[in-house]
């Protein structure tokens, strides 16, 4: 199984935080359309089994008319051979959409839309430079709630402006839509960001770690209290609505990335990602000429990338997978290694997989690179 993402690269403003490929000179739009049809003339070849997901992510792509959704959905399906239940989503901003656009979105094929809250604090967002307000978020999950059964919201925690208490009430606004997808985000200050430049001149403070760790415990216990699966470190789901397009990258499938700074990974050790520029994506697609990047990841690379994502999953960490993928070398290794996080019951064992203890959740990532296997 496997998925396409398309990279749509345009955005009506740029988020203060935000260092995602983007532009918001908007003229190229159509040009960019008919680019993604010709990289997948180009690399119909590469994608073998059947598809499980098709996703439009961005920058924004509810800038796009349901038409041309409509339209790449069925190049797409025409293409490949994708599954009876295949899950479509498209990523919406709120100041883009209104009901009727909703509606032709469904009518197009979308059965799935991720709606770009970030906060329901008009404080927030200002912070963020987003251009919705959160009267605009509202509306939009009025709207989908009536239209659309699978769906998901972003939200960002960690913001200077965001303590506890309006945390606490952003979450329960969500939970009060009853939505039954939440990807969660805490704020990074990314280099070359307006964010960054007003963190170092230290017009905005960031909070303290202890206070971003005590807002992701919160979400973590308050999700879970509410019936959601925390099946991704960020992520959480009613059951049944995991994001088919999520999983697949977690669990190392195959996916096809189009557009500009698109990344797609061959489901084994190949990873490619598309240059960072539109002008230069759609002159070179023009030519025939694929303009990516190609790397292939060697075995303790791979151990490694398999070790980040899969401490973040509930799924964990497969001691069998490892055996039969890397080798004993490897499951050894890892058992040696373990050993001190076990002791302080920051990891434990389930079976043969190992996961990460709910009170270390917060600290996934830094013990899953004191895991690493730095050397052959
Ligand atoms: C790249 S955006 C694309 C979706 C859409 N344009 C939007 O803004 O909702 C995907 C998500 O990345 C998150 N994001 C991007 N940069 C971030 C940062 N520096 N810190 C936290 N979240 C970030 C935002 O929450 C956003 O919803
Ligand atoms: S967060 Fe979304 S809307 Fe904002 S600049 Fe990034 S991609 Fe564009």
């Amino acid at each position: 199984m496997a998925g396409i993402y398309f990279h749509f690269p345009f955005c009506r403003q740029a988020c203060h935080y935000c260092n995602f490929h983007f532009s918001t000179q908007l003229k190229y739009q159509d040009e960019m359309l008919k680019a993604f049809e010709k990289e997948i003339e180009l690399r119909a070849d590469e994608l073998t089994v059947e598809l499980e997901s098709i996703y439009f992510g961005g920058g924004s792509p509810s800038l796009l008319c349901p038409k041309s959704v409509e339209h790449m959905i069925s190049v797409v399906i025409k293409k490949f051979k994708s599954h009876e239940n295949i899950e479509i989503t498209i990523e919406v901003n709120p100041d883009d959409v209104s009901y009727d656009y909703l509606k032709a979105l469904k009518s197009s094929g979308i059965n799935r839309v991720s709606i770009g809250i970030q906060s329901f604090s008009d404080a927030d967002l200002r912070l963020m430079n987003r251009i919705h307000n959160a009267d605009q978020g509202m509306k939009t999950l009025d709207w989908t709630v009536q239209l659309f059964n699978n769906f998901s919201i972003d939200l960002i925690y960690g913001t200077p402006s965001n303590d506890l208490f309006s945390w606490k009430n952003n979450l329960n606004q969500a939970l009060s839509f009853d939505v039954p997808h939440l990807s969660s985000y805490v704020l990074t200050v990314e280099p070359k960001t307006v964010l960054a430049h007003k963190v170092t001149n230290k017009e905005v403070r960031l909070l303290d770690d202890e206070l971003v760790r005590i807002q992701y415990d919160w979400m973590v216990d308050t999700m879970e209290e509410a019936g959601y699966e925390n099946y991704e470190f960020s992520n959480f789901s009613k059951p049944g609505f995991n994001s088919v397009n999520n999983a697949n990258y977690w669990k190392g499938k195959a996916y096809m990335g189009i557009g500009p700074a698109a990344h797609s990974f061959d489901g084994k050790r190949k990873r490619s990602w598309n240059i960072s520029n539109n002008i230069k994506y759609l002159k070179s697609i023009q030519q025939g000429i694929l303009p990516a990047q190609f790397e292939n990841l060697n075995t303790h690379e791979a151990f490694n990338e398999y070790l980040m994502t899969a401490l973040r999953t509930t799924w964990g960490v497969s001691l069998q997978k490892i055996n039969q993928t890397f080798g004993g070398h490897y499951s050894n290794y890892l058992e040696k290694q373990v050993e001190s996080h076990l002791i302080d019951q920051r990891l434990y064992w389930d079976g043969d997989t190992l996961k990460v203890s709910k009170s270390a959740k917060f600290l996934t990532d830094g013990i899953a690179s004191d895991l690493f296997l730095l050397k052959n």
